[in-house]
């Protein structure tokens, strides 16, 4: 047996401290990785496919800094962030990994010829350096995203603040896809003992980001009876922000691409439901992709955005209070016009472009507020993790593939082919392993916590039998 097999095979088998620490570490690990000399392969095309990017192989073990953990990854999740780096968009990866560099001392191992990418992983540490107090070898933990300086006195503030602030896997390396990752000790948290390693794995990104947008201190801050309205809201920041605001007392209402997705949102229990492609929010870009866009696009826009309106009224008889935004370009005016008069858009990214328009009379005249988020800070992402571990936010996970497949898995993001959180399996040899605290699990119940899962398996069987009723019909 080779001595990566060892230690990985100790960690199957649930060894203790002392059998972790006494398997070597190995010299070479499996990941998905990027390649520098890929940088330039989507120049020119439209559709930047990831699988084309994203390669599967063997990787050297970095060196463990004092303050890192080494961590045997059971299990990771495809994060948007993924889709971003695949594509080198909208800067390449490799760059931020020669900024972090720049800092020199222990930053410098990350700007390699590779990345290993990736941002939510589970798993269970199996080396902690010497300046690690909280964690030890044995540890069961899910690794939170952001990679905070902190011994910057802002962090201390609010990590999110700090100047150094960087993404795991995405703006660092050595990131969630491969059979080991490093993270600082200040990005784990426990592993919710009812879960199963990859629906551990798939909820802290989006949960601890929608946690900051509604709830935390830095962001809307929503309250009772709160309407808020939630674009994308079975993707993978909706279907957390739905359940915030259902937890929070207030009252979501979802936006969603399909009549199968609104029906998942129903189960969510999110009673007021919006097709956005029934209001023409398809996929046609807003306004023309152009810096100078003409009068009558804006007059076409409006006339979207009245029928959002119109549409949140007939169901809540009131404007939201709060736009949960991330969809971008597409969506970003609508979102402004909707919102209250004093209310709020609160927004984490822009899938659909960053270069937004919006009408500032709307915003002015009615004393609404525009809220940038990133992320979620360590105690943000600790007060996320509780309501999973108390069984009051279930993951969303829908999907499961192998790590030989995690390209294909972020392809399916990338083509918003998903529900909420695709997931991979890394070290775990199979799906449903890793569950600990089964009396909670009942008590949650198997059908709020395989309620993507079961969406995701009914829309394949849906498919198959489309497909295979399209055969016949060629065939007769
Ligand atoms: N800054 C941060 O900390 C942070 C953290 C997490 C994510 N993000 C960013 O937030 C964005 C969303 O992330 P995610 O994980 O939720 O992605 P996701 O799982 O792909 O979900 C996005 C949702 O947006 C909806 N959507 C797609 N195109 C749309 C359009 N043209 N108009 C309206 N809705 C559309 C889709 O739902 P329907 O098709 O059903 O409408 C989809 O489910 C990404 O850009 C990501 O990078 C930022």
């Amino acid at each position: 047996m080779s001595e990566t097999s060892a230690l990985s095979e100790a960690v199957l088998a649930g060894a203790g401290p002392e059998q972790l620490l006494a398997c070597p570490l190995p010299d070479r690990y499996q990941a998905a990785y990027l390649r520098r000399e890929d940088e330039g392969i989507f120049a020119g095309q439209r559709d930047k496919d990831v699988r084309r990017s994203l390669c599967l192989g063997e990787v050297p073990m970095p060196e463990l800094a004092p303050d890192e953990v080494v961590v045997a990854v059971m299990a990771a999740a495809v994060n948007y962030n993924t889709v971003w780096s695949a594509m080198f968009e909208p800067v390449s990866t490799f760059r931020f990994l020669a900024d972090v560099a720049r800092r020199g001392g222990w930053d410098a191992r990350h700007d390699r010829g590779y990345q290993v990418v990736g941002s939510d992983a589970a798993g269970v540490v199996v080396r902690v350096g010497a300046a690690v107090r909280h964690w030890k070898a044995g540890d069961k933990v899910v690794v939170a995203p952001p990679v905070i300086d902190e011994q910057e006195a802002m962090a201390q503030e609010d990590g999110m603040l700090a100047g150094r602030m960087l993404a795991w896997g995405f703006e660092t390396n050595f990131g969630a896809f491969g059979h080991y990752a490093l993270a600082k000790a200040t990005q784990l948290v426990r592993k919710p003992p009812h879960l199963t390693w990859e629906e551990a794995a798939c909820n802290t990104l989006c949960l601890g980001t929608a946690y900051r947008m509604l709830i935390g201190a830095h962001g809307a801050r929503i309250k009772m009876g709160d309407v808020v309205l939630v674009w994308g809201a079975t993707g993978g920041l909706g279907a957390y922000a739905v359940q915030l605001v259902q937890r929070a007392g207030g009252i979501p209402v979802g936006v969603v691409g399909s009549p199968q997705k609104a029906e998942l949102l129903e189960r969510l229990g999110c009673r007021h439901v919006i097709n956005r492609q029934e209001l023409g929010f398809d996929d046609a870009p807003e306004a023309p992709r152009s810096s100078n866009p003409s009068a009558d696009s804006g007059a076409d826009c409006v006339e979207r955005w009245r029928a959002l309106g119109a549409a949140i009224r007939e169901r809540v008889g009131e404007d939201p209070h709060v736009v949960f935004e991330h969809v971008g370009r597409e969506t970003f005016g609508a979102s402004v016009f909707v919102a209250r008069r004093g209310g709020a858009v609160v927004t984490c990214g822009s899938s659909t472009g960053y270069a937004h328009q919006y009408d500032n009379r709307y915003l002015w005249m009615k004393l609404k507020r525009v809220i940038g988020s990133h992320g979620a800070n360590y105690q943000e992402s600790v007060e996320a993790n509780r309501l999973l571990e108390l069984g009051l936010v279930v993951p969303a996970l829908s999907r499961v593939h192998p790590l030989a497949e995690v390209a294909e898995a972020t392809r399916s993001v990338q083509l918003n082919r998903h529900a909420g959180k695709v997931g991979v399996l890394c070290l775990a040899p199979r799906e449903g392993l890793g569950i600990e605290d089964h009396r909670l699990r009942e008590q949650v119940g198997e059908a709020r916590l395989r309620l993507f899962r079961d969406y995701a398996d009914t829309s394949t069987t849906r498919k198959r039998r489309s497909d295979e009723a399209e055969k016949e019909l060629v065939s007769a």
